[in-house]
């Protein structure tokens, strides 16, 4: 009965306004080597510590079958076709808003994704052309059975210097090497990050565009004040229903 009601609420987009001030999405984008892991990690502890429930995601994972799915996308030895690797990436996505997301947001948590949609439109549509952004669009709609999240952090940063970074993480990491979507190319990297600044440009109420080139406190700083704000609309909004 439990389950059936939180099924209702979230077919209909009721969980919305179930849940709370506290029931947001909040989802971090870039190319590989922008530094998203590191500032998730600081939001996520900052939020905890101020009270928030949070639960944390990465994309493609989080559920069983997602991360199963991600196995496949990243591994080197696979050969797969820009459709079919849509395809895969919305499929570990539904799995995780049904079986994660969704859940977590009716009871009130603060969900933070490392990735959500707008990989889909920055990898799959600029950088592989798998798909028109437009029709990309309704299709990520249907996959996530239309959750957007709430604010998505961009970071920004030149893909010379991102490659540089994830090359030296690579190099001095713990011997994880090159996965099938690292070893995509420059351009590849270069149509990504021309589409992510596009997405930006288009959305600039719900994407903030941050510069990954600065230390990582100002640019967590700029988060940490993004976020104050987001909640205290939140609060007010919710104080006034
Ligand atoms: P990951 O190791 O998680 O990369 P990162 O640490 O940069 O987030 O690998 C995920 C890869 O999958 C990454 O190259 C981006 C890509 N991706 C897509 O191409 N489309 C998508 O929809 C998502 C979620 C990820």
């Amino acid at each position: 009965m439990r389950l059936l009601y939180i099924d209702i609420r979230w077919k209909t987009g009721l969980w919305r306004f179930c849940a709370g001030a506290r029931t947001m999405l909040i989802t971090f984008e870039g190319v590989d080597g922008s530094g998203k892991s590191t500032q998730i990690e600081l939001l996520v502890s900052r939020l905890e510590s101020s009270g928030h429930r949070v639960t944390l995601v990465r994309e493609p994972g989080g559920t069983a079958v997602s991360e199963s799915v991600r196995e496949i996308l990243l591994d080197k030895t696979h050969r797969i076709t820009p459709f079919a690797e849509l395809l895969l990436f919305s499929a570990a996505r539904a799995q995780l808003c049904e079986e994660v997301i969704g859940p977590a947001l009716a009871q009130g948590h603060v969900v933070v994704c490392d990735r959500f949609t707008d990989s889909t439109l920055a990898y799959q549509g600029g950088g592989r052309g798998a798909a028109p952004i437009s029709w990309l669009r309704s299709f990520n709609e249907r996959v996530t059975g239309g959750l957007v999240p709430d604010r998505t952090y961009y970071l920004a940063i030149d893909i010379q210097l991102a490659r540089r970074r994830s090359t030296a993480r690579l190099v001095g990491g713990d011997g994880e090497s090159e996965d099938r979507m690292e070893a995509s190319g420059e351009a590849f990297f270069k149509r990504v990050a021309a589409a992510y600044d596009e997405l930006a440009t288009e959305e600039p109420d719900r994407i903030l565009r941050l510069d990954a080139t600065l230390g990582v406190d100002a640019i967590h700083a700029q988060i940490r004040d993004d976020m104050a704000a987001l909640v205290a609309a939140r609060n007010r909004s919710t104080a006034r229903r």
